[in-house]
């Protein structure tokens, strides 16, 4: 066997593990109740209010049945800020995470550096999503979680009905005609495909903000790649990730991750590189206090297809819609292969910010991406050689580095 061989079984098997692992904690309840860092444990409109934040939780049905929710931050600490005390015309802003995430990534440190709170501070309305299937976003008008059918979408019908029913929503409850959008990761494809899918939308948007933004994953780096030879064999990948649902935010696990991953230096070191596998390795950005609060929150659930459709992505090279195979798109889509999505028709002022060493939006990627767009306006390198994925939104330094930057392009706009 090849040394790239046994790479990929290492990867594979390393996958089914961190799966069967999470999987037995559904079942089994052997883990010493421990709670140092109550943060752990708690939800995102828990986390908002211990830190002093207002928030508002709303619910949001989309064309399709599926119930999206909403955490709002309305304001910041301080009620007006700025120069004009009566101030209170509060721009809207969503917020949307990335793979596995939910609307806790944008909070998962102290005010001063979460950006969330950043965002609340400075004067804005905050809105954060949850895409279909996660945590907050496990429930549907006819269909029931537990059956396979829920579990039918991957980021596709994230594009096609979740962003347009929170735009609609934020829009007709702010009484504003257009939003400011910042998404990380998943929470750009989302946008990209979501605008190419459905342009009238476009002029709902004041301006996007993408932030490792991933259109295409051709030059990933992260191991995620290792799927991909496999992704063609749809039974195959079910088998590894779990049937339909991948990942399910789940107590045992988060248990698990405060029990090994918040006690001693050396596992401690072990969890965080574990996550840096999948990300990029980036020490110096990194707090380790976070860490246990940032596994805790790491997997909040998706879909087994919306991964599937990301490793697709990584044998296409291609930014397009879900992969049926050939009889199967001919049935879904009336053509062999599936129709592509056509960055030309995101018409909205898009600003990308991304990293040499991103693991899962690679600079060749982020060129692709930023060469399709026609309304590119902003294309910054993150000046830290090492900043990586995470760093959008747990880095020590993303205050300055990115949201501080976005506060200043954003009346521009
Ligand atoms: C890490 O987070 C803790 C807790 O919020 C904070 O007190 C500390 O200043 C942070 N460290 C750095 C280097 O920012
Ligand atoms: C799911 O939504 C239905 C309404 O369609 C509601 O009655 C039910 O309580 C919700 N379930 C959960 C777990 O939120
Ligand atoms: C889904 O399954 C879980 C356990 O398998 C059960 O506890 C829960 O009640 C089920 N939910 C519904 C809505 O049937
Ligand atoms: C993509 O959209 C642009 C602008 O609407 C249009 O001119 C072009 O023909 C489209 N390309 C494809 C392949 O559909």
């Amino acid at each position: 066997m090849s040394y790239y061989g046994i790479f990929l079984l290492t990867c594979t098997l390393s996958l089914i593990i961190v799966n069967t692992v999470h999987a037995s904690f559904m079942v089994s309840s052997v883990v010493e109740e421990v709670k140092d860092n109550p943060d752990i444990y708690l939800k995102t409109p828990e986390l908002i209010r211990k830190y002093g934040y207002p928030v508002e939780i709303h619910d949001v049905i989309t064309a399709d049945g599926y119930i999206l929710t909403l955490h709002r931050i309305p304001h910041g600490r301080k009620k007006h800020v700025g120069s004009d005390q009566n101030r209170i015309s509060r721009p809207p802003v969503f917020m949307q995470h990335g793979l596995l995430s939910s609307s806790a990534c944008w909070i998962l440190a102290s005010p001063e550096n979460g950006p969330a709170y950043i965002m609340a501070d400075a004067g804005y309305d905050v809105w954060l999503g949850n895409a279909r299937g996660n945590l907050y976003s496990r429930n549907h008008t006819r269909f029931d979680p537990n059956a396979s059918h829920f579990w039918q979408f991957s980021w596709d019908e994230m594009a096609e009905y979740d962003i347009p029913a929170v735009i609609d929503y934020v829009l007709a409850t702010t009484g504003y005609s257009q939003l400011y959008y910042i998404g990380h990761s998943m929470g750009t494809t989302m946008f990209f495909a979501g605008m190419s899918a459905r342009p009238e939308y476009n002029k709902k948007v004041k301006a996007m903000f993408g932030l490792g933004p991933v259109a295409t994953t051709a030059h990933i780096l992260s191991p995620i790649k290792y799927l991909a030879p496999f992704s063609k064999d749809i039974n195959i990948i079910l088998k590894l990730l779990g049937k339909y649902e991948f990942l399910p935010s789940n107590p045992e696990y988060i248990k698990w991750t405060e029990v090994i991953c918040t006690h001693y230096k050396f596992e401690k070191l072990m969890c965080r590189n574990a996550l840096f596998f999948l990300t990029g390795f980036d020490a110096h950005e990194f707090n380790m206090t976070w860490l246990p609060v940032i596994l805790g929150h790491g997997a909040e659930g998706t879909s087994s297809k919306t991964v599937v459709h990301f490793a697709q992505e990584v044998n296409s090279g291609k930014f397009q819609r879900y992969d049926y195979g050939y009889y199967g798109n001919m049935k879904i889509y009336h053509q062999h292969t599936p129709p592509p999505y056509n960055l030309s028709q995101v018409t909205v002022p898009v600003a990308l910010l991304w990293a040499n060493n991103d693991w899962l939006a690679d600079p060749k990627d982020v060129a692709g991406l930023a060469a399709g767009l026609p309304n590119l306006v902003i294309n910054l390198k993150m000046p830290l050689p090492d900043f990586n994925h995470i760093d959008f939104v747990w880095g020590i330094d993303c205050k300055k580095l990115v949201y501080d930057k976005i506060l200043k392009y954003m009346p521009y706009f």
